[in-house]
Parts: C-alpha cells; sequence; structure tokens
C-alpha cells in the first residue's frame, strides 16, 4: 500500500456530515423544486376491475387546480416497465391492482389536490382478484415458462438416500421503507428539452422512459440523481413510473411538477420483496452430506413483469447457498397477482432462494438430532469435483471453512455452547441458542448486458478533480468509495476529488445501480479514465522534469515524480502545463466485466464474476411466555476482499444483517381480504428499530482476502450481509425445541418469526 493513498483505511461517508445536519439536498428539497406545481396520484382502489367511467370536471375546476389527467391524456406510450413494458403510467380500461395510478392531479398545493380528489367520480365494475400465490397456482396465472436447473436423476437419488426430509416454506413479503419516499421533478426546458430530477437507481431507464412516455427522442431528456434517502432495490424500477407522471403532468401545464409520495402512498402503490412458497425434498446419506435437492418455487410477481425473471433466476442460483449438491432439480415461475408489482429488494431472489436449503438443512438436523452447525459445515463446497454450483460454474475458492474455523474462534463458541446448555437446564421461560449461518454470494447482473459501466473525469487547472460516474448514491457509500479510487489512482489528497450527482447528461447509457456492483463495475470504469490521464499528464510531467517523455512516472502524494524519486513536480502544476501545452484534461473511462454467461433453457453457464462469503454466529434468548426474542450476541466474519473502505463496508454489514433481521422477524406486511395494503406505516408495520439490534455485534472483515481482477482486490458487500440474518431463524428454530427438549423433531415455525408466530411454535410442540 502507497504511503499516501486513502484506499483501504476507514473514511467517513462522504455525506456524514451533510446527512446529520440537514444539509443533504434530496429531490423534495433541490433549488428547482421551489416553484414546481405538486402532483397528486389518486389510486384506483379496487384490486381488479373494469373503469366504466371516470368524472373529472369538477376537480378539475376546484381552486387552485391546474390539471387532471387521464390515461388518455399520455402524450406518448402509456406503457412502461424495466423489461416488458406492460405497466400503465396511468390505469385505462383496467385496473389491476387497489393502489393503482388511475388519475393525476397537478395544482398549486397538495391541501388544493387533496381536496380536488374527493370531487372526482370513479365508476369501476369489480373483477374477481387473484390475491394469493396458492390462487394463481390454481389458476395458472403465470408469467411466462418455468426455469429449469437440474444435474443428475434427482427421482433416484432421493430414492436412495438415507434420510429423506420433505417441507414447504413460504417467505415473506418486505416493504423497502425508506427513509425518502419515491419522488420526482420534471422541468420543462426550453426547445423540447426537459430535466428530470429522479429518486432513481436506474437514471438511464428514468431518461428512457420518460421520452417514451413524452413521445420524445432520448436526447430531450437529461436525468438526474442528486442523492436518494435509501433505495435498497426499490428505486431500480418503480421509481420511473413517478417522474413518468410528474413529466406528463409538466408537459400538459407546461411548467415544472413535483410529485414526492407518503409514507402511506409508497406503501399502497410501489412494491415489495416477492413472497415465495416453496416445496422440497431433500436427500441425505449416513453422513449427513446432501444427495439430493428437488425444489418447486413460486414467486408472487404482482400485476406486471417488473424484474421478476431475473429474481426469480438468482432465487434458483442461490438455492445452493453454500452447498455442494450432486444431484439437483430447481424449478420457479412467476405467479401474476392482482396486488402491486414486486421487485428488486437487497438479494435480490437469493434470500429467498437461500431460506428453502436452510429449512432442509434445518428439518433434517432437527429430524436426526445432529448438530446444524456440523451439518452445514459438512456440506460445504470444496475442492473438485465438490467445486460445481447447479449451474455448472466453477466455485474456484470457497472461502467458507476458513470463515467457519476463524469465526468459531472469534466468537468463542465452544465455550458459549456449554454456558447456554447450563443456562437452558435451569431456566424454565426463557431459553438460549447459538446457531451458525454461511453465506456465499454470486456478483454480477445475471443479465450479461448490465455488465458495464462509464465514468468522466474532469482535471482543472488547479490540479482539483470532478468524478461523474454512473453509479447512484443511496447511503450506501458508493460516491466515498468512488472518490478514494480516484484520488488514489491520480495520487491525490481526498479533498481534492469532487463526486457529481449521476446525471445521463454526464455518463450515458448506464446500468442501475444495483447487484451490489456499484463499485465493481464504476470504480474500474474510473480508473480506465485516470489511467488514460496519466498517460497524458506523464509526458507534460517528464517535460517539466528534463526526462525522456516515455519514462515510468509516480503519481503520488500530490506530485508527479520519477520511480527513483530524483525529481518531482506538483500535480497541479503538470495540470496547468498540460493546458499550456493543449493537452487535454479530461477523459472518459469504460468497463465490461468479462466472461458473464448463462444459457437459460439449458439452465447452465457462468452468471457471476466471483462470489462473496460470510459467516455469522447468532445468539438469541427467547421468552417462551411473550414470545419476545432478543439477539444477545452476533459475531460476522465477512469477506470484502481487500475493503476499499472499511468503515463504509462495515456499516454495509450491520445494516445489511439488520435489514435481514427485519424480513425474518418482524416485518410483517398485511392485505385486507379484497387486496389493499392495510399496514401503510411504521405504527402496523414494525421495521426494526435500534432496540432490535444485537446487544453485541461484532463485525471483523476477513484478512488476506484481496481478490484478483477487481478495483483495488475489493468485493462487493451491499447485498450479501443481508442473508446472514437467516441465523436468526435457525436460532430460534433450536430455542423453540430446547422448551420441550425433545430431540428428533421438527420445529413448525412460520415467518416472519413474530412473537405470535413463536408462541404458535412453541404451544404447536407442546400439544
Ligand atoms: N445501503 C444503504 N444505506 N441504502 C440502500 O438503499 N441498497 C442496497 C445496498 N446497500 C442500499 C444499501 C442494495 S439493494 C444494493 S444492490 C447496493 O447497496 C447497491 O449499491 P452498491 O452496488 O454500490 O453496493
Ligand atoms: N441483481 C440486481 N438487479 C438486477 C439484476 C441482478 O442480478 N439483474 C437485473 N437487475
Ligand atoms: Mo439491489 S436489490 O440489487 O438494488
Amino acid at each position: 500500500m502507497r504511503p499516501t493513498t486513502p484506499l483501504h483505511r476507514p473514511h467517513p461517508h462522504e455525506s456524514a456530515r451533510l446527512h446529520v445536519t440537514g444539509g443533504a439536498l434530496y429531490v423534495d428539497e433541490l433549488p428547482e423544486a421551489r416553484n414546481a406545481r405538486i402532483g397528486l396520484i389518486v389510486p384506483a382502489g379496487v384490486a381488479h376491475g373494469r373503469v366504466v367511467r371516470i368524472e373529472r370536471s369538477r376537480a378539475e375546476s376546484a381552486p387552485g387546480i391546474d390539471a387532471v389527467l387521464l390515461a388518455s391524456d399520455i402524450p406518448g406510450e402509456a406503457l412502461i416497465g424495466p423489461i416488458a413494458h406492460d405497466e400503465p403510467v396511468l390505469a385505462g380500461d383496467e385496473v389491476r391492482y387497489a393502489g393503482q395510478p388511475i388519475a393525476l392531479i397537478v395544482g398549486e398545493s397538495l391541501e388544493a389536490c387533496r381536496d380536488a380528489a374527493g370531487l372526482m367520480r370513479f365508476e369501476i365494475e369489480e373483477l374477481p382478484a387473484t390475491l394469493s400465490i396458492a390462487a394463481a397456482i390454481a389458476e395458472e396465472s403465470f408469467f411466462g415458462d418455468p426455469h429449469i436447473i437440474r444435474r443428475g436423476d434427482v427421482e433416484a437419488a432421493l430414492e436412495s438416500a438415507q434420510t429423506r426430509v420433505e417441507g414447504e416454506l413460504s417467505t415473506p413479503a418486505q416493504d423497502h421503507f425508506y427513509l425518502e419516499t419515491q419522488a420526482a421533478l420534471a422541468l420543462p426546458l426550453e426547445a423540447g428539452g426537459w430535466q428530470i430530477f429522479s429518486s432513481s437507481q436506474n437514471p438511464t431507464e428514468v431518461q428512457q422512459l420518460v421520452a417514451r412516455t413524452l413521445g420524445v427522442g432520448r436526447h430531450r431528456v437529461v436525468c438526474d440523481v442528486p442523492r436518494m434517502g435509501g433505495a435498497f432495490g426499490g428505486k431500480e424500477s418503480q421509481g420511473a413510473l413517478f417522474a413518468c407522471l410528474a413529466a406528463i403532468g409538466a408537459a400538459r401545464i407546461g411548467r415544472p411538477v413535483k410529485l414526492r409520495l407518503t409514507r402511506r402512498e409508497d406503501m399502497a402503490m410501489t412494491g415489495p420483496r416477492h413472497p415465495f412458497w416453496s416445496t422440497y425434498e431433500a436427500g441425505f446419506d449416513r453422513d449427513g452430506l446432501i444427495q439430493a435437492f428437488k425444489v418447486a418455487t413460486y414467486a408472487d410477481g404482482g400485476f406486471s413483469l417488473d424484474l421478476s425473471p431475473a429474481i426469480l433466476s438468482r432465487a434458483l442460483f442461490h438455492l445452493d447457498n453454500s452447498y455442494y449438491i450432486p444431484t439437483l432439480r430447481f424449478e420457479g415461475r412467476i405467479c401474476r397477482t392482482h396486488k402491486p408489482s414486486t421487485t428488486a429488494f437487497r438479494g435480490f431472489g437469493g434470500p429467498q432462494g437461500m431460506a428453502v436449503i436452510e429449512d432442509a438443512i434445518n428439518r433434517f438436523a432437527e429430524r436426526t438430532g445432529r448438530d446444524p452447525t456440523s451439518v452445514r459445515v459438512r456440506n460445504f463446497y470444496g475442492e473438485a469435483p465438490r467445486d460445481r454450483a447447479p449451474y455448472h460454474q466453477r466455485i474456484p475458492e470457497p472461502r467458507l471453512s476458513r470463515i467457519h474455523s476463524e469465526l468459531s474462534a472469534d466468537a468463542e463458541v465452544e465455550s458459549r455452547a456449554s454456558e447456554i446448555a447450563v443456562f437452558n437446564a435451569g431456566s424454565l421461560h426463557v431459553k438460549r441458542a447459538l446457531a451458525f449461518q454461511p453465506v456465499k454470494f454470486g456478483i454480477a447482473f445475471t443479465n450479461r448486458i448490465l455488465n458495464q459501466a462509464g465514468a468522466l473525469v474532469h482535471v482543472y487547472r488547479d490540479g482539483t478533480v470532478q468524478v461523474n460516474h454512473g453509479g447512484t448514491e443511496m447511503g450506501q457509500g458508493l460516491h466515498t468509495k468512488m472518490q478514494v479510487v480516484c484520488a488514489d489512482e491520480l495520487g491525490i489528497p481526498l479533498d481534492n476529488v469532487r463526486v457529481m450527482r449521476t446525471s445521463t447528461g454526464k455518463v450515458p447509457n448506464t446500468t442501475p445501480t444495483a447487484a451490489s456492483s456499484g463499485s465493481d463495475l464504476n470504480g474500474q470504469a474510473i480508473a480506465d479514465a485516470c489511467a488514460k490521464l496519466r498517460a497524458r499528464l506523464g509526458p507534460v510531467a517528464a517535460g517539466m522534469m528534463g526526462r525522456a517523455c516515455d519514462e515510468d512516472l509516480c503519481f503520488e502524494g500530490d506530485r508527479i515524480a520519477t520511480t527513483d524519486a530524483e525529481r518531482s513536480v506538483p500535480f497541479h502544476e503538470v495540470a496547468m502545463q498540460a493546458w499550456l501545452e493543449r493537452v487535454s484534461l479530461s477523459a472518459t473511462g469504460y468497463y465490461a466485466t468479462p466472461g458473464i454467461s448463462y444459457d437459460i433453457e439449458a439452465g447452465r453457464g457462468c452468471p457471476f464474476f466471483y462470489f462473496a462469503y460470510g459467516g455469522a454466529f447468532v445468539e438469541v434468548a427467547l421468552d417462551g411466555r411473550t414470545g419476545r426474542h432478543r439477539l444477545l450476541r452476533v459475531d460476522i466474519l465477512h469477506d470484502v476482499g481487500n475493503s476499499l473502505v472499511p468503515s463504509i463496508d462495515r456499516g454495509q454489514i450491520e445494516g445489511g444483517f439488520l435489514q435481514g433481521v427485519g424480513w425474518l422477524t418482524c416485518e410483517e406486511r398485511i392485505e385486507s381480504p379484497d387486496g389493499r395494503v392495510v399496514t401503510l406505516g411504521p405504527s402496523t408495520y414494525k421495521i426494526p428499530a435500534a432496540g432490535d439490534a444485537p446487544r453485541e455485534l461484532r463485525i471483523r472483515l476477513l484478512d488476506r482476502a484481496g481478490e484478483s481482477r477487481t478495483i483495488g482486490g475489493s468485493k462487493a458487500v451491499g447485498e450479501p450481509p443481508f442473508m446472514l440474518a437467516l441465523g436468526v431463524v435457525t436460532a430460534l428454530r433450536q430455542a423453540v425445541a430446547a422448551f420441550d427438549g425433545r430431540t428428533a423433531s421438527e420445529v413448525e415455525l412460520r415467518l416472519p418469526a413474530t412473537p405470535e408466530s413463536l408462541l404458535r411454535a412453541i404451544e404447536t410442540r407442546a400439544g
């Protein structure tokens, strides 16, 4: 490591100060937003129906109202969507979920718009609605064909297995609950141009869909993302609708229109994580090795396709989690229901897939009275032939055993296990348990095309730098990492590098910031741009030092030096000299991840560039009288390669883990029998709070873990830690079992494992 580089060192988030002082500007607070008109979306209110008549004239003439728009008022294409164009910007003839936007009211204030909304009249003929996975299966209401991955003769292998475990598992929905709800601001510019500000992970898609909806070329539209107050996948595809709505409103009235949803509106209109329902059969041999695994899984896709095919793929790609499975058959389908379209959410199907094999292992361990940790460790990927994923990609260096053994020592597992046994023997109402959870997570967009990124780096004559890249900042610290990468590449101080807000006018045709790949992709693109700048500045500096222009130079400490360190010149003097010599001080960079391919028909290929690994030991205490539990201590050892910024990575591990805990233990989305979401705020939908965090949370980054072929030897970190939370479920199951002390019997625990669910699990065993 070079002495002055900011790389691989802890730094605060580049906006930390702004976040806590209120100085950070989000879409709703931009100066451009101040004189904008306000948009209010009117939801249809029924899950499925035929639109007979809409009466808007009274609303339109209400005080302070500029316009009321319906589907027929859309100037361009009426349908949007990230893969298929199957989502109406406003419902036309048919309503397909209760929260679906059916009209847009534009006026001078939210109050005026709300009053006007009360004057709208809708005649909608209700139709039967499909509101669950079970109903969709019964009606054969699916999107597309099944995705199937297979290896060997699974029926024969199940037949000959020593122990066969069957089960079914439902994993719940999850609301993104980003602090900043969906927001967009559309400004009509001169000569048919448009400026869109959007809270989106995917500004290029916003640009594209706004252009479509307005019926103009993409060159007319620029989309900027200042920053997001959280996204978690919920703004990968679903920010676009609100940008399109703001744009059609602005097009109609010829002045800026701003939309920002209330929490209630956001929770009713946007889609959560996909609920999955899976059935499985798993065969184990006498050593506890998995011989065969057969899974049929169904994802509730909601009313439109959204990103469901990619999410289902990632779920199937993670049904193995960390374990080698010789013989298998995985089949997945997407259900079409009359619900908000489910979408990307941290892990992108991975958590739903992994939960299934973890359930199978738990049941096997419970039924046979084995130690669940040993079963997991025994089944890890390893040397050939135990190194082939179900889709046949080779798992080159599984760091699982190393993580397990180092973490066991860190977490003092042996002594704590015996303390827990002693505690449980002496405690009637509270039981403790300690569980291990490994994670392997594939890094790359499984869709090859999306694995590309661009950057644009400007050096100014005073030696300071502006960096533009295709990624968006949602709190995850991407801009901090990119600032560090750029400062390292040019050998200049961190303070002299400014990361600009994301803009499709600066870096075009970008990929969404998703799949945890933001720093992998954009970091490489920035490094490429910086390499071009070094190649241009080098000869200028050499000339200033009286050296040959092809000499290798060293960019470090805000200076450019000869490799023998005999001569050096300040970076800013070289920048000025380059300008005087008419050498360009601006460069684009580009990167495309090599080697990604997948054949969906064959169920084979290399969908991932590499794998991220992690492990957690989770200790819980469960109160059998109330069903409440506490996380007493969690130890995490995570493989982030050679961390670009360790302080940021720790934050991602903490947040990811706790968000996973929320999904599995307290966040319960409830819908009415007629398909309305009823948990529309934090009072009824419980996200984990500070008090739900583990009493002790010890996080360590795996050392000696540098990855080749990645920026700075780092690995992606955004999503993988989320799945470590599955260890909480295993621990809770063990705690439930401890209440009656019966071995060789399975626990029945419904997810999320709320106090009600845990009490039921305890009572089921007692009864
Ligand atoms: N961290 C914060 N604070 N806020 C977020 O919205 N999104 C997560 C993760 N960490 C998120 C977050 C998700 S779903 C992804 S895919 C990654 O960040 C995206 O950013 P990255 O690719 O830069 O890691
Ligand atoms: N992960 C996250 N987001 C995505 C992916 C993926 O694999 N593919 C398309 N969007
Ligand atoms: Mo993250 S679910 O890939 O936005």
